[in-house]
């Protein structure tokens, strides 16, 4: 029995692919590389000591998907495939629906056609209103801002339709957090294309010199110090709630929803300060205007995965932030470009 892991070779799908290996479990990987590069694969395996296929596919290529399905006796799918810049979905908004909500569509009628009904599905904590109370829990209402957001929310939707017209499926939906740090090896990590968006890849280019100094997005909210709050996760803990999830979707059956954070919630400044102990490295900044579309403050409700996934997040904010730095300065470049795709399978 095999796992397939869509999306499998990026920041989070490779973390969560050694997190499967270590468990014991076999995995095939599709992915198109419009974001990642085949060397996390390598690395996968160089970290695991095992092997599997990966195949350069587009999800959304239904021809090629079913040939997967065909040769693989497939158990469970975890679909990270997707895009996910925020700034990027509002300028090309139909890029966005393309992408996340065919590929989804696809892999789901084909999985409906070989008769795999247990997900994973990557959401986010973009699908929760920003006018809710924190922290949040899964119950809060809905109302994600950005296309990026939508997507995630239409995906949801769909999948609860499909459960509900075939109770035989089993969905797990995945909200994540703010994902930061990489494996405790240094050779996988988060690769970003061109300027990062994110605080932490941003705060990590600024420490090993590429980039001059941080902008900080606006200190006038109302919070400790000014400054935005987020509920920061290690990837590593949130690839082992993944494997978590999976067990929980292989022994169930129904649609749950699943907050992957720590509860605890800091600042911009805080996640400065936290680097430059980590790091030794003096991060300078400057403040600047709010970035439109940010909420002040975003932390969950951690209790029901829990209580029903026997998971939460383990490591602390001093890891998170060693861990960032030490891929970082490992691979001040991320992934080099060098092709070495020998092992990935072409249709
Ligand atoms: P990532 O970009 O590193 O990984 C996504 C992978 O999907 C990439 O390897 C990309 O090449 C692949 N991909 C995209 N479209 C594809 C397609 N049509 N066919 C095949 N492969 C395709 O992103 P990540 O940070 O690892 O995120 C994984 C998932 O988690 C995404 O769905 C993302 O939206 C979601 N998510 C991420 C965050 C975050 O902050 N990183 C937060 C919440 C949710
Ligand atoms: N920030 C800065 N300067 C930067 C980048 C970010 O001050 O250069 C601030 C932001 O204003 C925010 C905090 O740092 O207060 C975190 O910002 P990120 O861009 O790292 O993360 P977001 O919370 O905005 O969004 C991320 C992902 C979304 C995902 C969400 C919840 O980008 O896709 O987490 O999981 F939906």
């Amino acid at each position: 029995m095999t796992i397939l892991i869509t999306g499998g070779a990026g920041y989070i799908g490779s973390h969560t692919c050694v997190e499967l290996l270590k468990a014991g479990f076999d995995i095939v990987v599709l992915d198109n590389f419009s974001n990642s590069h085949p060397e996390s694969l390598r690395r996968v395996k160089e970290i695991t000591g095992r092997d599997f296929n990966a195949y350069d596919l587009d999800l959304r290529n239904k021809c090629h998907v079913e040939k997967v399905f065909e040769k693989y006796n497939i158990k469970s799918v975890i679909h990270f495939a997707g895009h996910k810049a925020v700034g990027e979905s509002v300028s090309n908004p139909l890029m966005y629906y393309r992408n996340n909500l065919m590929s989804t569509i696809v892999l789901c009628e084909t999985m409906k056609k070989y008769g795999v009904r247990n997900l994973v599905f990557s959401s986010s904590a973009t699908v929760y209103s920003q006018k809710a109370d924190m922290p949040l829990g899964e119950d809060t209402g809905l109302g994600a801002v950005n296309p990026y957001g939508r997507t995630k929310y239409m995906i949801e939707e769909i999948l609860f339709d499909i459960y509900n017209s075939d109770p035989y499926w089993s969905i797990a939906l995945l909200r994540y957090f703010n994902p930061i740090g990489a494996h405790e090896s240094g050779r996988i990590g988060e690769d970003p294309n061109g300027l990062p968006n994110n605080l932490m890849p941003f705060i990590s280019q600024v420490a090993i010199g590429k980039l001059p100094e941080l902008q900080v997005y606006g200190n006038d909210y109302p919070t400790k110090d000014g400054t935005g709050v987020r509920d920061y996760v290690h990837v590593v803990d949130l690839a082992i709630g993944h494997v978590k999830a999976l067990l929980k979707v292989q022994s169930s059956k129904g649609v749950e929803a699943y907050n992957l954070g720590t509860g605890n919630g800091y600042s911009v400044l805080e996640m400065v300060e936290a680097f430059e102990k980590a790091s030794g490295k003096k991060i300078p900044y400057k403040i600047s205007g709010r970035r439109p579309g940010d909420s002040p403050v975003c932390y969950a409700n951690v209790s029901k995965a829990k209580k029903e996934l026997n998971w939460e997040a383990k490591r602390g904010l001093e890891e998170m932030c060693r861990d960032t730095w030490r891929w970082q300065k490992n691979n001040p470049n991320g992934y080099k470009k060098v092709l070495n795709a020998e092992s990935i399978k072409v249709f």
